[in-house]
Formats: C-alpha cells, sequence, structure tokens
C-alpha cells in the first residue's frame, strides 16, 4: 500500500509516497481503508524537525494523525465488522494516517456520524476531539460565558468556535484579515484581526483557548476572576519559551491549562453525537491526492487556512 513518508526533517519536498507492506490487524485491533485523512496545522513544524526536542520521532516517519474510513479487517475481540464506516485517530503521539490503509486499536475509533461524507470526514477527528476536550472537558465552558479562541480559522480553532457557540457561549474569534468575515459564519459573535488586536485592547474572557502559543501570559492577563485558559501550541519558533510559559501557568491562582490529545472511546464517540446533532461539523478547505502532500504542507506554511486540508487517497 502507499504511505506518506519522511526521512529526515526538512522543508515540505522531503515528503514522499512509499510503497510499505500493508499491516495487520492484532487482537483488539482494527484495520481501517482510508477514504480521507486530516493534515494538522501542526505538523509543518514537526516536519522541519522544530519539536524534535520535545517530541520523539523515529525515521521513515509517516504524517497524519486523523482520517476517517472504512473497516476492512479486524482481530479477534473487535466490536467493529468488515465494511462499517468509521472515524478516528492513530495511536498517541504517533502518526501515518496519510495512507491507504491503517491499523488501529479498537478505542481509537467511532462509528462515522450518519450522513456525513467519508472522503472528506477525516478532516475532523483530531480537532474535534481537541476541542470537545478543551471545551467541555478542562475548561467546562458554561452558556453565557465570554470565549476567546485564538488561531479560530485553522483546524482546532473552527471546531471550537462552532463549539463554543453550541455550548451557549458569547465567541470572540482571533484570525487573519481575510478570514474575519468567514469566521462569523461559521458562527463567531465577534472577529478581531490577529495582526492590529494586541493582548491589553481586550476586553475580559471566561475561556480562552490558545493555538498560537506565543504571549500567553499576556493572554492570560485577559481572564476574568475564575476564568480559565486552555493553551494547546507550541510556538515553532520559540519552543523553549511557550513550554515553559504552560508549565509555569499551571501553578498561578489562574492556571493555564494545558494537555496533548489523548482521547478516549467515549470522547470519540461524543464527536459523532455532537455531529449529528447538528452542533458541529467538519470544516474542509480543499482535498488533495496523496501524491500533493508536499504542496499541502506549502499552503499551510503560506497561512490562510479555512478549517482543515485533508487527502483523500
Ligand atoms: N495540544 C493538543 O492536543 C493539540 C491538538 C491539536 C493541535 N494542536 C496544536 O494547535 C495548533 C493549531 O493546530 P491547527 O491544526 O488548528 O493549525 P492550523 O490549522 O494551522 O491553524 C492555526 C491557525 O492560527 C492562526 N494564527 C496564526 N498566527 C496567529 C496569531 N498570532 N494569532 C491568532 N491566530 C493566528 C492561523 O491563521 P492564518 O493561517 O490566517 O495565519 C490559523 O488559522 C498547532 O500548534 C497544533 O500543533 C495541539
Amino acid at each position: 500500500m502507499r504511505r506518506v513518508e519522511y526521512d529526515h526533517f526538512g522543508g515540505p519536498e522531503v515528503l514522499h509516497v512509499s510503497e510499505v507492506p500493508v499491516p495487520t490487524a492484532g487482537p483488539g485491533q482494527v484495520l481501517v481503508e482510508v477514504l480521507s485523512a486530516g493534515v494538522g496545522g501542526g505538523e509543518t513544524a514537526i516536519r522541519a524537525g522544530k519539536l524534535r526536542r520535545v517530541m520523539r520521532l523515529r525515521f521513515p516517519q509517516g504524517t497524519g494523525n486523523e482520517f476517517a474510513g472504512r473497516v476492512a479487517a479486524v482481530g479477534a475481540g473487535v466490536r467493529y465488522r468488515v465494511g462499517d464506516l468509521v472515524w478516528g485517530l492513530m495511536p498517541h503521539g504517533t502518526f501515518g494516517a496519510i495512507a491507504e490503509q491503517v491499523v488501529v486499536p479498537q478505542d481509537r475509533l467511532a462509528a462515522l456520524p450518519a450522513g456525513l461524507d467519508p472522503a472528506t470526514a477525516g478532516a475532523m477527528p483530531v480537532s474535534g476531539t481537541t476541542a470537545i476536550t478543551a471545551l467541555e472537558e478542562k475548561a467546562r465552558l458554561r452558556p453565557g460565558e465570554r470565549l476567546l479562541v485564538r488561531g479560530a480559522t485553522g483546524g482546532v480553532g473552527s471546531i471550537a468556535v462552532q463549539l463554543g457557540r453550541y455550548l451557549g457561549a458569547h465567541v470572540t474569534a482571533m484570525a487573519g484579515q481575510r478570514n474575519l468575515e468567514w469566521v462569523r459564519e461559521l458562527g463567531a459573535d465577534a472577529a478581531l484581526d490577529y495582526r492590529t488586536t494586541r493582548p491589553g485592547d481586550l476586553e475580559p474572557f471566561d475561556v480562552i483557548v490558545d493555538l498560537v502559543g506565543t504571549d500567553l501570559p499576556a493572554y492570560r492577563r485577559r481572564l476574568t476572576r475564575g476564568g480559565r485558559m486552555v493553551a494547546l501550541a507550541i510556538a515553532p519558533d520559540a519552543v523553549a519559551r511557550s513550554v515553559a510559559a504552560t508549565v509555569f501557568g499551571r501553578v498561578l491562582r489562574r492556571p493555564i491549562l494545558s494537555f496533548s490529545n489523548n482521547p478516549s472511546a467515549h470522547t470519540i464517540a461524543r464527536l459523532t453525537e455532537l455531529v449529528e446533532a447538528g452542533a458541529v461539523r467538519p470544516v474542509l478547505d480543499r482535498a488533495f491526492p496523496m501524491e500533493e502532500i508536499a504542496d499541502v504542507h506549502r499552503l499551510l506554511e503560506a497561512g490562510g487556512v479555512r478549517g482543515k486540508y485533508v487527502i483523500a487517497p
């Protein structure tokens, strides 16, 4: 089967399509034929080696952590059947979903929401479960609260805006100038240009979800009493400062909450439920064939994505 890999850190050109053996599903595991896989915004920095001090990777290294597809084979003790439509994530901290087939433990999967197109749904499992964990499980966002999403038009942000709105919050999105109108259409009550808005310009927020990783202390100061900040990104050009702010922030009175997305089967199923309830939907910018993965990384690096780019193998 074909899978996107790279053999050393570098620019987008290090990405290539390799022929590799089809993996087999052991006990409790599922072989999934991938129909779409999302390209994570953070993966360009990983590929460039900017996070090598905080993430251990082996070469050849795969890319992509989320997918939608059809069950092709099952190991012993698996509750899914061949032919079922599913979506899910690679095991925590591993990549390789941009491939024709993947093997994952069954608890990394949920049934694909009814009516969702598997050829594009791979845009959502990572973004959706990260947004659920941030807003429902960590920040415990309540109706009527003021939510700021920083990095609102990318993969995670575009779902956090929708989920924040569904949970009854007043949502302010920080985004690039060309996406301000678009993010309002997505569900934001207010949209601010991140290039011209300084943290000090902002009214207080009850919850801040940060997907950028810079200036964390300055944004934290914009929290109300009892406010919560969830910081999810490591700024690729300021890794040490970003990690230090997050770690130090944990012990503050209004702590900076952070996590590395590792959703339970329950959280993945919650995403299916939220999509079926009409609360959130995948946000697809464009789909590409596997051979164009380097161009997709170039597009991500250029900025301006609306939701996710997906690869449809
Ligand atoms: N901790 C976790 O579990 C977890 C899970 C998923 C993702 N992440 C991390 O979260 C980050 C976002 O991921 P993603 O997939 O959503 O990436 P993405 O799709 O590339 O989105 C990033 C967004 O941030 C915007 N942005 C860039 N600089 C900004 C600034 N200074 N202020 C406000 N917005 C800014 C970009 O807008 P423009 O393109 O218009 O510049 C883009 O919309 C990445 O660092 C990723 O590694 C963490």
